[in-house]
């Protein structure tokens, strides 16, 4: 039996790395996916591989940093599939490397906008939605950065923590309505996040952040789509304002 069957379910960040693996695992246990990623050349490929396992997928044009564009999209999933089930919150980009005390101000909007306000907007039109059915799942894509520092990246660290504060405060307004919110706090993962982010292959920075996982190595995209399974389906039944570490031990330190 598959587990999403029938289930709509709206991933962001959707053309790539952990948002794709997402989508795919979420195609092949039969949901009903919309997309919603910035306008790409592969999006035809892509939402192509997503549809030999699931025909009912689609992609929208989306910038999560926009609230008209935001609410436009859920518009759209509501008046497609009737209903909007499940919602994952992972768009997000890495971000210019700075101390913060040298923190450009137009660095530091720019990753609060994706990371953190696409999060809210999100969450706020998909809960005004979910409301309505009385039903409904949320994960957020924060990081182990959402529980940690990291030098350098004060605007990423900052919207991730950020958005394990949203789950926790949605997830106490919405426990007795039937609608659970939950985060997922991933260590590094092999994305090309990480290649944007300079941390090319066999290169120090690399050896140096391998190390800070005590498995020593990445995790994978496909790890993380079973984590989100796991918190969209009943297995997770009692689970609402988790923050689900998959890091490889990374915070077990
Ligand atoms: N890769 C990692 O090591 C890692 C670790 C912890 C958390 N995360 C988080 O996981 C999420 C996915 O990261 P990834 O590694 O798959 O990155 P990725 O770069 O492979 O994918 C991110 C996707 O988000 C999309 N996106 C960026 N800005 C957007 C916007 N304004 N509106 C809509 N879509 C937008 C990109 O186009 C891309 O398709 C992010 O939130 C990231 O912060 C990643």
């Amino acid at each position: 039996m598959k587990l999403l069957n029938d289930k709509t379910v709206f991933i962001t960040g959707g053309l790539s790395g952990i948002g794709k693996a997402c989508a795919i695992l979420a195609a092949k246990e039969g949901a009903n996916l919309v997309i919603a990623d910035l306008d790409s050349d592969t999006k035809e490929n892509i939402l192509e591989e997503i549809k030999t396992h699931n025909e009912n997928a689609q992609f929208v044009a989306c910038d999560v940093s926009n609230f008209e564009q935001v609410q436009s999209t859920i518009q759209h999933i509501v008046k497609t599939f009737g209903r909007l089930d499940i919602a994952l919150n992972n768009a997000g980009i890495g971000g210019e490397a700075h101390f913060t005390g040298e923190m450009p101000e137009s660095a530091w909007a720019k990753v609060i906008g994706v990371n953190l306000t696409g999060v809210f907007n999100c969450m706020r039109h998909e809960l005004a939605q979910m409301s309505i059915q009385k039903q409904g799942i949320i994960v957020n894509m924060s990081s182990i950065l959402g529980k940690v520092g990291f030098s350098s990246s004060c605007h990423y660290v900052a919207a991730k923590h950020g958005v394990l504060g949203l789950t926790q405060t949605a997830a106490l307004e919405y426990a007795e309505n039937n609608i659970r919110i939950n985060a997922i706090c991933p260590g590094f993962i092999a994305t090309p996040l990480l290649v944007k982010g300079g941390i090319s292959h066999h290169s120090e920075i690399e050896k140096n952040i391998l190390h800070l996982h005590p498995m020593k190595r990445f995790g994978s995209a496909e790890e993380i789509a079973n984590g989100f399974l796991f918190l969209c389906t009943d297995q997770s039944s009692f689970m609402t304002g988790s923050a689900l570490e998959i890091d490889g031990g990374y915070l077990a330190q």
